[in-house]
């Protein structure tokens, strides 16, 4: 498998994970996914991030996104670990996590990034849309735990991108203006965004997030 790039086909596969066989594309179904990745069970700042994960589940629920964690330990060292992380972050591990050991979707995903690491997974996150392509990837390396509000953030600005012909300014939060696209003419917005927009510059038109009351 070359690289992967936004707008491609998530590869689909079976694996063995924390929570039996699965495949991937039966597991997401008809919604949004995200597949993260994480270099080895039993570390420190993997036991957080999957801790946060749980805690957002809720919040993924709401969005119509799927969990899946992976990392090329096994499934026995998963399940005991999982112990470890309902204990230490007062949570209760709720999603799968794949239990890559022959590497065939790290290797899939391209998840082992050798000049880092040659036998660890990076911190990979893809973000896989209803329409099974690749929307987001993002990667961390191993000293650095991924912030999970913010990946909800993007998720938001995924899913109204997705449905309407606007973008998502920096640092923007739900609830706060967009950006018009710079394909839409502003004669063409005048009908498309009845709450108006406001013309900064003729490339740079902001109106309120449409799809709130
Ligand atoms: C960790 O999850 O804490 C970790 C994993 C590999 C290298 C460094 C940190």
């Amino acid at each position: 498998m070359g690289t992967l790039r936004l707008g491609d086909k998530a590869p689909d596969f079976d694996a063995e994970t924390s929570e039996g066989k699965i495949n991937f594309y039966d597991y997401i179904g008809d919604g949004w996914a995200i597949l993260f990745s994480h270099p080895a069970d039993y570390t420190p700042v993997c036991t957080t991030e999957l801790g946060a994960a749980s805690k957002y589940k809720a919040e993924f629920e709401k969005r119509n996104v799927k969990v899946l964690a992976l990392s090329v330990d096994g499934v026995e060292s998963h399940k005991d670990w999982i112990k470890d992380i309902n204990e230490t972050q007062q949570t209760t591990v709720n999603f799968p996590i794949i239990a890559d050991e022959d590497r065939k979707v790290s290797e899939l995903y391209d998840m082992i990034h050798p000049n880092a690491s040659e036998t660890f997974t990076v911190r990979s996150v893809y973000v896989i849309g209803p329409d099974k392509t690749i929307k987001l990837m993002i990667t961390y390396p191993a000293s650095t735990g991924r912030n999970f509000a913010e990946l909800l953030r993007v998720i938001d600005s995924l899913q109204l991108t997705a449905y309407h012909k606007v973008a998502t300014p920096a640092d923007w939060k739900p609830g706060e203006d967009v950006v018009i696209s710079p394909s839409i003419s502003s004669e063409d917005a005048k009908g498309m965004f009845p709450k108006g927009f406001k013309e900064v510059k003729p490339y740079l038109r902001m109106t309120p997030q449409p799809n709130l009351n």
